[in-house]
């Protein structure tokens, strides 16, 4: 029986991807990124965003068609995000896969962003064009822009659980937003990963948010952040240090600032998945999400790891970051697993759990 080739749509931030997949086979994946526009306002302008998925939309679509060597006729059945993320740029994405489901007919399935992060874990490699099994107990530890979360997947099509997460930022929105405190440029994780490396991490120590014993707990009696992150108190404390450098009237140590600020950002991240994973019985862990490109954190993650007997895998960057190609991916483990689809009647729900 040949596998459904499913065309999956992306549009929750300022990415617009449309990718195709045939089962776990990734045929195309084309992803048109507003964030030039963004860049001069230091953050994604949800109304910009909005209009340039209107834009990028059909143009992006052709070229990812294109490239799989396929028509709409061809497709059988459209998965789409439905949320999390910015509502009007969400909305974009919805109602063009709607128009597509309803112009042809097809199936159409929506889709937790999040969850589509993991299940472009399910991809065959590219390299050797193996299919890969998906690991029982499998974690999955999501940090970008938007998210930070360490899932347990016990079933991708239906049963996803939240072990942990941030109360407040993001560890990619601390990273712009420190990179913005340091004078570096948008979007700072970039700026930040490559001024660190010249940094000294000891120079400085920040604090680890929620790692207190009354948050821990321990692995009896669980606290109630055991396994959840904070960054806003550390983007303070980044803030605070600079002010006393200013008020000194001292040059700014901004490299060792910055490796002192990501190594308590990595630090915490990589602790606190390890223990998650250690206390829930996860034996593989999938890095996703656009900090996935850090270098300091996929080397402490994967020191950890390798410590814990736990198995780290890291996707290639470009499925790392906002992608249609983990909407296929997903929508086609729906499809295969027999799922009921959507309908065009659902809206899309910006904040998604
Ligand atoms: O997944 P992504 O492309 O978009 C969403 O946020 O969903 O992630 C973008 C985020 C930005 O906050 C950016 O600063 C961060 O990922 N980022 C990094 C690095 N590259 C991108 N953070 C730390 N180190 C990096 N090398
Ligand atoms: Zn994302």
């Amino acid at each position: 029986r040949t596998q459904p080739l499913v065309l999956g749509i992306e549009s929750s931030c300022d990415e617009t991807g449309v990718g195709v997949v045939r089962g776990t086979t990734l045929l195309a994946n084309t992803v048109s990124s507003s964030m030039d526009e963004h860049v001069r306002f230091g953050g994604v302008i949800p109304e910009i965003a909005s209009r340039a998925h209107l834009d990028a939309f059909v143009p992006t679509l052709e070229q990812a068609l294109a490239e799989a060597g396929a028509t709409l006729d061809d497709v059988d059945a459209i998965a789409v995000t439905s949320g999390p993320g910015l509502a009007g740029a969400l909305m974009v994405g919805v109602c063009a896969a709607k128009a597509l489901a309803v112009a042809t007919g097809k199936p159409l399935y929506a889709i937790n962003h999040l969850v589509a992060h993991v299940g472009v874990g399910l991809l065959d490699d590219r390299a050797t064009g193996q299919q890969q099994a998906l690991p029982e107990n499998l974690g999955a530890l999501l940090v970008s822009g938007g998210h930070t979360e360490i899932l347990r997947i016990n079933s991708i099509t239906s049963d996803v659980e939240l072990l942990g997460s941030t109360i407040d930022d993001a560890a990619g929105e601390a990273y712009d937003k420190v990179a913005r405190i340091l004078g570096l440029a948008y979007p700072g994780g970039p700026a930040i990963d490559r001024v660190a490396r010249t940094g000294n991490p000891k120079a400085i120590r920040f604090p680890r948010g929620l790692s207190q014993p009354k948050y821990m707990g321990t692995a009896e009696e669980p606290g109630k952040h055991r396994y959840d992150w904070s960054f806003s108190g550390l983007k303070t404390a980044v803030a605070r240090c600079v002010e006393q450098f200013e008020a000194r009237g001292e040059e700014i140590p901004v490299a060792d600032i910055a490796a002192a600020f990501q190594e308590a950002v990595v630090d915490v991240i990589s602790s606190k998945a390890v223990l998650a994973c250690r206390e829930h019985g996860i034996k593989d862990v999938l890095l996703g999400g656009g900090v996935a490109a850090n270098s300091r954190l996929r080397e402490l993650t994967g020191q950890r790891c390798a410590s814990a007997g736990i198995r780290l895998h890291v996707p290639p960057l470009d499925l790392c970051t906002d992608n249609g190609a983990m909407v296929a991916a997903l929508g086609a483990q729906l499809v295969m697993a027999g799922t009921e689809p959507s309908g065009i009647g659902f809206a899309p729900d910006s904040s998604m759990p």
